[in-house]
């Protein structure tokens, strides 16, 4: 009998199948869910078709436009296997944040493709250079997750022989963005930006990344690469070559030289903060004079990491938390029952329960038990608190490191805007109860996906804004700091 094979992105899963054969038999054991048992009505068994075919009938047709999925989307409960496909399995997904903000350009000719590529997701947004019109958005995971969630694991995998698989798969990946978008508009592109952290550069720009691997973890090839279309695997040609833009420092990349630009914290005179709570944790604090940045370990808590019913933002997960009354009220997506609790409402139920008095100042649990009851079957364990303590001290410790590093008291930032998807859904009043963020809440701001942001702003821009960023900008170890220790040991309190 003929064969197809099924890919499934971003698990690099292949699978072969018989001509014809349900997805709903085959699926199921890679974590798709069918809780309607296939009658069209629920949407979670909901594939997005990367390439291949798969035949839509009328119903199928009327159950995607009853659920509001677009023409890329299918319901494996309704979807034969009848040529080889390649899949994005929705259960993987998570909170991809594109943009739609303005921002100040000279009109160009052309069109332009901007890319973040992030350690967990991906998107890119096709413009019309001469008004800077978004003509389309696509998102996709990092199909490098196979490989591992966070950095350090990817490193690892480069080191241990997988570094051209990763550059195919990602190069590859993206290839396929741009050919999607470029579907849903046929232009001739004139120009393409990339930002991403300093690993994603390195690993796309097929760079050797085992300095990153060991003390003390520098490395100086850091610029600017460009590569011709062809070189990366890619079917079509650009007037300009393709640009990843220069990181700013060994863990901070040029997503965060975009997240400068987009603030346009480079040209005020007060000083001015971002932190982009991703899979890492980046902060920067300056002025148009000086800028300092560095990284943290904060990220992997807030993505729900080494906390025990910690989930991503799917279905089940504690979204938000509220104290209503002196009672625990719980958001969950989907309105289910809880399953688990994602980083937003962990930054909630921290702040509930210090108001509650059921945390003390050290993050002991009051009563003396192991764990607190948040709701329904999810609780926090003292281990979680602990973790949480980590990643805030993290965050708090490198604030206030970056200040000193400037000379500056932290009530002297005017501003700190907090970017990506995560910040996007956190309740600031909370992070300002938990002492992550020592400074009122009028002053902390969200602001989107600036790495997004600034990529656009450098379709219209030549290098200049940049060389003026990095030659301002200082990166900074926070562990080489001789009081690190005291000030992150003094930050695991809370206020
Ligand atoms: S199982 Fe509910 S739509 Fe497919």
């Amino acid at each position: 009998m003929e064969q197809h094979t099924i890919r499934l992105h971003p698990i690099g899963k292949e699978l072969k199948v018989n001509d014809a054969t349900p997805l709903i038999d085959v699926l199921h054991e890679f974590g798709i869910e069918f809780p309607c048992g296939g009658k069209g009505t629920c949407g979670k068994c909901k594939v997005r078709l990367l390439d291949g075919e798969i035949e839509i009938t009328e119903t199928h047709q009327r159950k995607l436009e009853q659920l509001g999925l677009s023409s890329d989307w299918r319901l494996s409960c309704f979807s034969l296997c009848t040529n080889d496909i390649t899949l994005e399995i929705e259960q993987y997904n998570h909170l991809i944040l594109a943009d739609e903000t303005e921002f100040d350009f000279s009109p160009r000719e052309g069109f332009g493709i901007a890319v973040d590529l992030g350690t967990t997701t991906m998107v890119a947004q096709l413009l019309d250079l001469s008004s800077a019109k978004v003509l389309a958005v696509e998102t996709m995971l990092n199909p490098q997750l196979k490989f591992g969630a966070d950095l350090i694991s990817r490193i690892q995998a480069c080191l241990d022989g997988h570094a051209p698989e990763m550059a195919h798969i990602i190069r590859s990946s993206i290839g396929t963005m741009i050919r999607l978008l470029l579907k849903k508009h046929n232009v001739a592109l004139s120009k393409m930006v990339l930002v991403g952290n300093t690993v994603m550069q390195l690993i796309f720009s097929g760079c050797d990344v085992s300095p990153l691997s060991c003390y003390p973890f520098h490395t100086d090839n850091l610029g600017l690469k460009i590569f011709n279309p062809k070189e990366l695997g890619w079917d079509f040609s650009m007037k300009e070559k393709v640009q990843f833009y220069p990181s700013v420092g060994s863990f901070v990349g040029s997503d965060i030289l975009a997240g400068i630009a987009a603030t346009g914290l480079h040209q005020k005179q007060d000083y001015t903060a971002l932190i982009d709570l991703g899979t890492n944790g980046e902060i920067v604090v300056g002025n148009k004079n000086r800028i300092v940045c560095a990284s943290t370990a904060a990220g992997p808590a807030f993505e729900g990491a080494n906390i025990s019913m910690g989930m991503r933002a799917v279905t089940g997960a504690i979204s938000s938390l509220m104290l209503n009354h002196g009672k625990i009220e719980a958001s969950v997506i989907g309105n289910t029952e809880p399953t688990g609790i994602c980083g937003s409402a962990l930054i909630d139920a921290i702040a509930i329960l210090r108001k509650m008095d059921l945390i003390g100042i050290f993050g002991e649990i009051n009563s003396g038990d192991q764990y607190i009851p948040v709701a329904g079957k999810v609780i926090l364990t003292q281990r979680d608190i602990n973790e949480f303590q980590l990643a805030k001290a993290a965050i708090a410790a490198g604030l206030a490191i970056l200040a000193k590093n400037l000379t500056i008291d932290l009530a002297e930032i005017k501003d700190i805007y907090i970017a990506g998807a995560f910040g996007s859904y956190i309740n600031i009043e909370n992070v300002v109860e938990t002492g992550m963020i020592e400074l009122p809440a009028s002053k902390i701001h969200k602001i989107g996906n600036t790495a997004l942001i600034g990529a656009k702003m450098f379709l219209f821009s030549d290098m200049g804004i940049t060389e003026k960023i990095l030659a301002n900008t200082r990166h900074i170890s926070l562990e080489a700091d001789p009081n690190f220790q005291d000030i992150y040991v003094d930050k695991l309190l809370f206020p």
